[in-house]
């Protein structure tokens, strides 16, 4: 005999009215899964460096009739995720749902690898992680339990020759997700990694030596993934996700 309880277990999640910080949420996979959390009833936090860029993201969602704030913050800076913590508890009273999502490639053989584009790379795709899990997690503890998500990349499993930052970061983000996730999987916290391959983002702009365009994932390929994991049942956690073109490596 189902019980009102093992009912819940199974039923999708609603994501009507709960509290969801994106990072890296100004543009590519991040704007679309902050367009998609939205859409799906959530109240969205975006969260990027560029003040102008993550701020017209936030209005074009709440010209949608959504609701959605704008923090300009660098995720590797302990003031500026205090400050979105702070912000979003402050504007919407809890944190439901975390998506860390921002990261930056920088790309050259080990050689001629410039240390302090050692340092961004590791910094924002990592360190980001760590502080925005760290700063977050009272508030999710305090809220009964919520969901991590962080956007991580096969770099994470695939070694690519002029890749050393990258793929150490997300390796080590990766690591760090599990960690976090044997930290907090009896306090009701739902951690996932998506590891996705190729992306149609601005990530490329600056990299002249990319994948076919044609043949990448679209940002919203990545952002049906997240919302769909962010709707799972509550009796069911979704550990580790490698969404791939269907092509596959690039
Ligand atoms: N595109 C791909 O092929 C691909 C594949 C696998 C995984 N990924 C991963 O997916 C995530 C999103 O990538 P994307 O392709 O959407 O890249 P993107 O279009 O370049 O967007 C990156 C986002 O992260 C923000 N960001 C970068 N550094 C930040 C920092 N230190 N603090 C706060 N925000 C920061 C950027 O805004 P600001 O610059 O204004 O801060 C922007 O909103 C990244 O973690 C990336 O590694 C991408």
């Amino acid at each position: 005999m189902s019980t009102q309880s093992s009912i819940n277990e199974v039923q999708p999640y609603s994501l009507e009215g709960k509290v969801a910080i994106v990072t890296g949420a100004s543009k590519g996979i991040g704007k679309a899964i902050a367009v998609d959390l939205a859409d799906a009833g959530a109240k969205v936090v975006l969260a990027a460096r560029s003040l102008n860029v993550v701020e017209q993201a936030a209005v074009d969602i709440r010209e949608t009739g959504a609701e959605a704030i704008a923090v300009p913050t660098d995720v590797t800076d302990v003031t500026a995720v205090k400050n979105l913590i702070h912000t979003t508890v402050d504007t919407y009273q809890n944190i439901d749902i975390l998506i860390n999502n921002a990261g930056n490639g920088i790309f050259g053989t080990v050689d001629e690898f410039d240390p302090a584009d050692w340092d961004s790379v590791v910094n924002s795709n990592m360190k980001g992680v760590f502080l925005c899990v760290k700063y977050a997690l009272p508030h999710l503890l305090a809220n009964g339990g919520g969901q991590i998500i962080n956007v991580l990349s096969v770099a994470a499993k695939v070694a690519f020759p002029a890749s050393s930052a990258y793929c150490a970061a997300k390796a080590g983000a990766l690591a760090l997700t599990k960690v976090i996730a044997t930290e907090v999987r009896n306090k009701n916290i739902r951690v996932t990694a998506i590891l996705p391959g190729s992306v149609e983002t601005p990530f490329w702009d600056d990299i002249p030596q990319h994948p076919d365009f044609e043949k990448m994932l679209k940002p919203e390929h990545v952002s049906n993934v997240v919302l769909s994991i962010c709707q799972q049942p509550l009796g069911m956690v979704t550990e580790e996700v490698v969404v791939m073109p269907p092509l596959g490596i690039l």
